[in-house]
């Protein structure tokens, strides 16, 4: 009997590791038909954007998720927001749009990417939000000296970061963080593919490694399940990742 479940159990697994690669194939072959885009005048720029900020053809949806997250976490247009890997302004347009003017602040390490923020600021007519756009290898410890915010978000960046890392961001936070602000970041969730594949090479915390890196920082940690329930696209695999939300302890 044992020797048949055991049995049953490997052909599963090797029919799921079957169906995972036929699915990764077809997610390949689609984002190859988008990537016809680049040669249509009027689609290459939007194209350009989503490329730098991951699944292609979700623009919209992925901008609205974001301020679901932070408008159900009581986000008002008088808050300060730090938008911590902030990319081509995904997220950024919606907020800079929804804030009064001065009050959102995007980071991000890479220049390429904030090349095409300030191109956005420009082409949305945001410039007289006053934006401030930051290019830092330090999350903005060493640009934004002693200022602090009503909320910071980091949206699918945690995974890139290793233990070392992530502390180093969590300290900042929690110094830049209000005394009743709020830290909101998403996680890779424990039903994602990358937990037992590791195809990506993610830096994956389960939910109490996070948590218990967070406590030694100084932050208490709640989590608040899949990312789906805010909007995010039920047909992007990363639907399962868990919001956290973080506060000063
Ligand atoms: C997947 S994109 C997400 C962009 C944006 N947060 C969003 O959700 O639309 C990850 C972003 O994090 C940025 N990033 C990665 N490591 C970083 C670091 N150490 N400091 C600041 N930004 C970083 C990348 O340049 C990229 O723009």
């Amino acid at each position: 009997m044992v020797q048949f479940m055991n049995c049953q159990i490997e052909v599963w697994m090797t029919q799921n590791k079957y169906l995972h690669r036929c699915k990764r194939f077809l997610m390949k072959c689609r984002r190859e038909v988008y990537g016809a885009r680049r040669f249509i005048p009027g689609l290459s720029e939007r194209h350009k954007m989503e490329k730098m900020v991951g699944p292609l053809g979700f623009w919209d949806q992925l901008q609205q998720y974001q301020l679901n997250v932070l408008k159900r976490h009581g986000m008002q247009s008088y808050h300060s927001l730090l938008d911590i890997g902030c990319g081509p302004l995904q997220g950024g347009v919606a907020f800079i749009r929804y804030l009064d003017r001065g009050n959102y602040t995007g980071v991000d390490i890479d220049p390429e990417k904030l090349e095409v923020a300030y191109l956005q600021v420009q082409r949305n007519s945001l410039a007289h939000k006053n934006p401030l756009l930051i290019q830092s290898g330090s999350f903005g410890e060493d640009e934004l000296g002693k200022k602090t915010f009503d909320f910071i978000w980091v949206s699918q960046m945690m995974y890139y970061l290793d233990e070392s890392m992530l502390t180093t961001l969590l300290k900042f936070g929690r110094r830049c963080l209000h005394d009743n602000g709020l830290f909101l970041c998403d996680i890779v969730g424990p039903k994602h593919y990358e937990c037992s594949t590791n195809e990506h090479g993610w830096y994956v915390y389960t939910l109490e490694s996070f948590s218990q890196i967070a406590e030694k920082c100084g932050l208490s940690v709640t989590d608040e399940g899949e990312i789906e329930k805010y909007g995010y696209p039920s047909r992007l695999s990363l639907k399962t990742n868990h919001l956290q939300s973080l506060q000063k302890n």
